[in-house]
């Protein structure tokens, strides 16, 4: 019979699967590892073993202990698998900007997930560097695991990933691309690779807002190259151990929403559901095709799974929310679909001031139509308004019909924005939009300035 003893004995042999569609304009054979192969769904399952094996082979991690880590959730999940058929307790420290679904899928396999906020600095104590560090010297019998500097991390990789890789592609392999968070995979397989052909190219995907491109092309650690970011997994704020910065011959950045843009792509096009670095490290490679030439065969990997983002890479809502999705915007009512669901807001020409303002106050707008029985016929905008009361304490009891500008212009539901914008000036703050039936819904500048991305 053909079994594994347990679920660790079927991490790695990850199949090499040849990226078709995305690739078109490379000349060269570009090979995905898709790493979502192993059980766990990402190449962490490979180091996070190897972590527990060599502590446990030097006395670091004894038997009944607890395994403390600072994880983005994918190295969570292996030290999880491990800690389920070795017999440990396991916290994860975890940053809020990863997806809840990384969370929800740690707590399933049996850890304590401990949140911390992500836009604090490393030394801060309120960061997951500093809570896993805390954790680890109060909880008892337990091992920090480490691994932005843990040497067995790069080292699963080359003893692992680099040889498969080698193998698979019987050693023909001219370019290595991929992501690099605590530097363990580029550093362990590139050490590999370059031991078997030091002709071999280790290319590096960092993302804006990490200090790896820099330090790697100057030797400065510059802090104004760290700010928030939104891809998940690669670029960091301080410089791991495991980025082994020699072996790697050159970096390249990837912004976040061409990460998130080519993360989908590969899903759609390739039929790859993978992660978010994978969409960077598939864009990096895109940005270096002059480097790769007819024969070269040029090795991606791709870290996780896509199931770990499908809140957020995934959702269409998420994206359009960070201006990522491209979507194409021709006619009056593209500006006002995200909020053409909700009510019109108006006010009638007898109510008061005070209606209008109560009304602009509770839905956070700055104009409002005004209406009749015979329909629109006026408008109030706070800049008028403000105007009108400096002039006039008492205004807030007077009815609209005093205060009253021009009604908006009103537009056919195809108008098109160039028409709709040449509408919008600075003495006419919105146009209606007439969706027949009836019904009608307002643009504003606002809207106008949302469509520009
Ligand atoms: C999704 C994802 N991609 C890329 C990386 C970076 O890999 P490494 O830490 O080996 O540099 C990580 C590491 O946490 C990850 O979780």
């Amino acid at each position: 019979m053909n079994y594994a003893k347990n679920i660790l004995e079927t991490i790695g042999n990850t199949p090499l699967v040849k990226i078709n569609k995305l690739t078109e304009d490379i000349d060269a054979l570009v090979l995905a590892k898709v790493e979502t192969f192993n059980p766990g769904n990402s190449v962490k399952d490979r180091m996070a073993i190897k972590m527990i094996e060599d502590a446990e082979a030097d006395g670091r991690l004894k038997p009944g202990g607890t395994i403390i880590e600072g994880t983005s959730g994918n190295t969570g999940m292996g030290l999880a698998l491990g800690a389920i058929i070795k017999g440990y307790k396991l916290i994860c420290v975890i940053s809020d900007k990863q997806s809840k679904e990384k969370m929800d899928i740690l707590r399933a396999v049996g850890a304590e997930v401990v949140v911390c906020p992500t836009n604090v600095e490393p030394e801060d104590p309120r960061s997951y560097y500093s809570v896993s560090k805390r954790l680890a010297t109060e909880t008892p019998n337990s091992w920090y695991v480490n691994q932005y500097d843990n040497p067995s991390n790069a080292l699963a990789h080359y003893e692992q990933t680099g040889p498969e890789i080698w193998k698979q592609t019987e050693g023909k392999i001219t370019h290595f691309v991929v992501g690099v968070g605590t530097g363990g995979t580029i550093s362990g397989i590139g050490k590999y690779l370059k031991e078997q052909n030091p002709n071999i190219k280790i290319w590096g995907i960092d993302t804006y807002g990490s200090v790896f491109k820099k330090y790697h092309e100057t030797g400065i650690f510059d802090e104004n190259e760290v700010y928030p970011y939104i891809t998940e997994g690669i670029g960091e704020d301080i410089l791991p151990a495991n980025v082994d910065f020699d072996i790697i011959d050159g970096f390249t950045k990837v912004t976040d929403k061409d990460a998130a843009i080519y993360t989908r792509k590969i899903a759609k096009e390739e039929g790859i559901f993978v992660g978010n670095s994978a969409g960077s490290a598939i864009k990096g490679l895109l940005q270096l095709k002059e480097h790769f030439g007819p024969d070269d065969v040029v090795v991606v990997l791709f870290h996780d799974s896509g199931s770990r983002y499908v809140g957020k890479m995934f959702n269409d809502d998420w994206m359009r929310d960070r201006g990522f999705l491209d979507e194409e915007m021709t006619k009056a009512t593209d500006l006002i679909k995200d909020h053409v669901d909700k009510p019109l807001v108006t006010v009638m020409t007898e109510e008061l001031v005070s209606h209008a303002i109560d009304r602009m106050k509770k839905y956070k707008i700055s104009q409002i139509p005004v209406k009749d029985s015979s329909g629109f016929i006026g408008s109030v905008d706070e800049t008028a308004l403000f105007r009108a009361f400096v002039e006039d304490k008492d205004l807030a009891d007077k009815p609209i019909k005093e205060v009253m500008g021009e009604a908006f212009p009103i537009v056919d539901k195809d108008a098109s924005i160039d028409k709709v914008s040449k509408l919008i000036n600075k003495d006419n703050q919105a146009v209606l939009v007439d969706l027949g039936n009836n019904k009608y819904h307002i643009i504003t500048k606002h809207d106008i300035i949302s469509a520009i991305n």
